[in-house]
């Protein structure tokens, strides 16, 4: 039996609340010049005081609400002319400038919901990142890809501590390309395979993003491993989730396991939606609550095509401080 399809909710801000906006956006994006300077960061819970309360209250009950798994702020004016043309890579993004309002912005958003974070292993350890579409990716099983679908999961499953949330905040999208989102609100899972798939019995393994090759400086890392998890956790009644068919290694599941495991799938593309995200839209999702991919597009590399910016949300950062260099780091190696 299918229950109720889950669709994003969507907050779209008024006029007054975009000239509140803009009034103390400017003076941030002149104090501090990155939205992921580390003062900044560090402050950025208090100065997430300052936007409007309609905002707060929302993203609070997003934060704290489990029937709600993906939520967007809609309606915040992007200028094209202002933030530029899409940078062809995004290592090139670290000195492009034009876009210091929107992040500041995002991080504001996201510090409502909790403390954002990266990681050390992709996109060579930014913590906000830019989705772009890259020359010669584009049928990877990679966010720089574009002609490829990118195939539903919920982020960083093969990672000790995948964020609870993610972002992503749309600067461009003349495509109209869809984020694809389906929440464990919207599907039954019955006892058998719910029993099956709360054991640690299935295999993760990183997705491609993490890989070196796809990193551009020499970094201390070393490659991820993949792990062996259960795909349901949490509540036996309203399940958590970790799930990336793409990259699970399914050669070695019993019938049972397997059984369980393409259930759940095919409950997932039984209730799948479309989103097209909006510039200015900020996209949040219940990383422990629902997956997300993408649909294919056409990149045309002519400084316009699609481009988020995307940020990884912890609610308690300090359950990953052994992997973290201090306290204050907001990178997990
Ligand atoms: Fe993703």
């Amino acid at each position: 039996m299918i229950k109720t399809i889950e669709k994003p909710v969507i907050l779209t801000l008024n006029p007054d609340e975009i000239d509140e906006i803009n009034g103390f956006l400017e003076k941030l994006a002149e104090r501090y010049k990155k939205a992921d300077e580390d003062q900044f960061i560090r402050n950025a819970s208090i100065y997430a005081h300052l936007l409007p309360e309609r905002v707060k209250f929302f993203l609070n009950e997003f934060r704290l609400s489990e029937d709600k798994s993906a939520c967007v702020i809609r309606g915040y004016p992007i200028d094209n002319n202002e933030i530029g043309l899409t940078p062809s890579h995004w290592k090139e993004s670290s000195v492009v400038k034009s876009t210091v309002k929107q992040e500041i912005l995002f991080v504001l958003y996201s510090s409502i919901i909790g403390d954002i974070f990266g990681w050390s292993t992709e996109q060579d350890g930014k913590l906000i990142q830019d989705i772009l579409p890259i020359k010669g990716d584009e049928k990877k099983q990679l966010n720089s890809a574009s002609e490829e679908l990118i195939c539903w999961h919920t982020e960083d499953s093969f990672q000790t501590y995948a964020p609870e949330f993610l972002g992503l905040f749309c600067l461009k999208n003349f495509e109209k390309a869809a984020t694809t989102f389906a929440s464990i609100n919207s599907i039954e899972i019955n006892d058998k395979h719910k029993k099956i798939l709360f054991e640690k019995r299935f295999i993760i393994k990183p997705d491609n993003a993490h890989q070196i090759q796809n990193n551009t400086i020499v970094n201390d890392f070393s490659t991820p491993k993949a792990i062996k998890t259960s795909v349901l956790f949490g509540s036996k009644d309203a399940p958590y989730l970790r799930i990336d068919p793409y990259f699970m290694d399914r050669t070695q599941e019993t019938s049972d396991e397997k059984e369980a495991l393409d259930h759940l799938i095919e409950e997932f593309n039984k209730v799948i939606v479309d989103v097209v995200l909006q510039p200015g839209d900020a996209f949040f999702v219940d990383n422990f609550r629902a997956i997300h991919g993408r649909k294919p597009f056409y990149a045309k590399y002519n400084g316009d095509d699609r481009w988020l910016k995307r940020v990884r949300i912890a609610r308690d950062l300090r359950k990953s401080r052994s992997q973290r260099n201090s306290e204050n780091d907001r990178i997990i190696k």
